[in-house]
């Protein structure tokens, strides 16, 4: 979507569309009064009925009083509840109808001297717009005829043009997400995620190394051959290097777990919603679209992204309940249920990057536990922790972009769970207590000391029943995660 920063006043502007915000018991819309007399009273009439009220909209005619032809007046809810996120979403529902109304662009006045910063605003309108209209239409014939309209943003913020410029690339990237993390099962076994991650490494100067199956085997990493060997899509361990900050700095690890698919293996799922296994892909997902954000905004650090890759099948080569196999960091792991595949690829995704690049820190990304979905629901990610600072940066990104997490807590008792009578460890815990956090353990045997944050993303990925309705979000995969690890790496020197 094209989006400009202009500093002309509403009242000049020629536009098809002014639209303006306004809050809930509240008599003007923000930026859009003294006009004339005549439309500033069409306004603030349609204002009593509509009240300002979230997410409502109501449009008035001009008819030529003014030099835009239409005025959008969209409600914000109660002044005293406005957060970013609300301009996000309120953003989305005036750009979904503009595009349904066919109007070919807009223009949309900023909201000043409210309770939240400029570039906050500004940065939330931008991935309100430009990510409402997201559709996932590659596989139908029919795609939505309608173009995305341009969008005027009227402000005086002087850096509102670098603004937008960033967070188009951010949102773009989310959609990105959105695009790979929606391609069925049949369309996208790992070897395809290897050539998506060479494409934008080639496309945005990144080295890109993706090992087959059998160099998989070679060096030893154990748990995605493992998951890998009952399907005849093999298995890839992509790798792709950001360098852009200085020689000496360590670089920050990003591992993101890509099962194209999970069936569960021998330990089969119910058939009931299998299908959503596909988006079981979507920490990579994430992580790939990170590095396509962070690349083209040519942020001065080093990062470095490890991508699992398997698809897990159940048949005659498939691993079983009772196997015992070695792990990259050297621990021998029994195998108790094949559908606990996840923490085995990720152990080996972290063990591998730690000991190759010995990053300042560690994030991973991973559809890792139905659990996390009865703990914390569809609308939060869980998190895991072993470094209260790094967590806490976490929290703040995550309170910005409105992708909301919830720390969970990890100790030694926890660890002690997924320890196994025959080998180092197990790789489930005990019967359902702590799911999510004895998932986080086995991967905790993966990172020792290194400061590291766990994003348990199984709730949050896609839409499920229960997600709450945002304008910006459409069926299917939602890129959680994108715009919150940009954000936090933005601000890394
Ligand atoms: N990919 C699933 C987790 C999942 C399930 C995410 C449903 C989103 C929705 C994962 O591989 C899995 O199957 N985990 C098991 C672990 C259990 C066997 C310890 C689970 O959560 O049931
Ligand atoms: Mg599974
Ligand atoms: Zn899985």
């Amino acid at each position: 979507m094209r989006i400009r920063a202009e500093t002309t006043s509403p009242i000049k502007k020629r536009t098809s569309v002014l639209c303006a915000f306004c809050f809930e018991d509240a008599n003007l819309a923000i930026g859009l009064d003294k006009l004339n007399k005549k439309i500033d009273q069409t306004i603030s009439q349609s204002i009593k009925e509509m009240n300002g009220e979230k997410g409502k909209i109501s449009i008035i005619h001009s008819h030529k009083e003014i030099s835009s032809d239409r005025i959008l007046i969209a409600g914000l809810g109660k002044k005293n509840k406005l957060t970013s996120d609300v301009i996000r979403d309120v953003t989305g529902i005036i750009t979904k109808k503009i595009h349904e109304l066919k109007i070919k662009e807009f223009s949309i006045i900023v909201p000043e001297r409210i309770p939240i910063e400029s570039d906050l605003v500004i940065s939330s309108i931008v991935e309100g717009a430009n990510l409402s209209l997201y559709e996932f239409d590659l596989f139908k014939k029919e795609k939505s005829a309608n173009k995305e309209p341009d969008l005027m943003l009227l402000t005086s913020d002087k850096n509102a043009q670098k603004i937008i410029k960033n967070y188009i690339t951010i949102s773009d990237a989310v959609r990105f997400t959105r695009d790979v993390a929606n391609l069925p099962p049949n369309e996208c076994p790992p070897a395809k995620l290897g050539e998506i991650a060479k494409k934008i490494a080639n496309q945005n100067k990144m080295k890109c190394i993706v090992f087959s199956k059998n160099e998989i085997k070679s060096k030893g990493l154990g748990g995605v051959v493992a998951v890998g060997q009952g399907s005849k899509n093999e298995p890839r361990f992509i790798i792709l290097e950001y360098r852009n900050g200085s020689k000496e700095q360590k670089p920050i690890l990003l591992v993101g777990k890509a099962v194209t698919f999970d069936t569960g293996g021998i330990s089969l799922k119910p058939g009931e919603k299998m299908d959503e296994m596909k988006f079981d892909k979507c920490g990579g997902c994430t992580v790939l679209g990170v590095m396509k954000a962070i690349s083209e905004l040519k942020l001065s650090i080093n990062v470095v992204a490890i991508i699992p890759s398997v698809e897990n099948m159940p048949s005659g080569d498939a691993f079983r309940p009772g196997d015992i196999i070695k792990l990259f960091n050297g621990k021998t792991a029994e195998i108790l249920n094949t559908d606990a595949e996840g923490r085995l690829i990720l152990a080996d995704g972290l063990a591998y990057g730690i000991k190759h690049y010995q990053p300042s820190s560690v994030m991973d990304f991973a559809t890792l536990t139905g659990a996390c979905i009865v703990a914390l629901g569809t609308n939060v990610a869980g998190i895991v922790s072993n470094n209260t600072k790094l967590a806490s940066k976490i929290k703040t990104a995550s309170a910005k972009t409105s992708e909301e997490v919830w720390e969970l807590p990890i100790n030694d008792d926890y660890m002690d769970m997924v320890k196994s009578k025959v080998a180092d460890i197990k790789n489930i815990g005990i019967g359902r207590a702590a799911g999510t956090i004895t998932a986080a353990a086995f991967l905790a045997n993966s990172v020792g000391n290194v400061p590291w944050v766990h994003f348990d993303i199984a709730g949050t990925a896609w839409i499920q029943p229960s997600t709450k309705n945002k304008s910006y979000n459409s069926h299917g995969a939602t890129g959680f995660g994108v715009r919150l690890v940009v954000n936090y790496l933005m601000n890394q020197r």
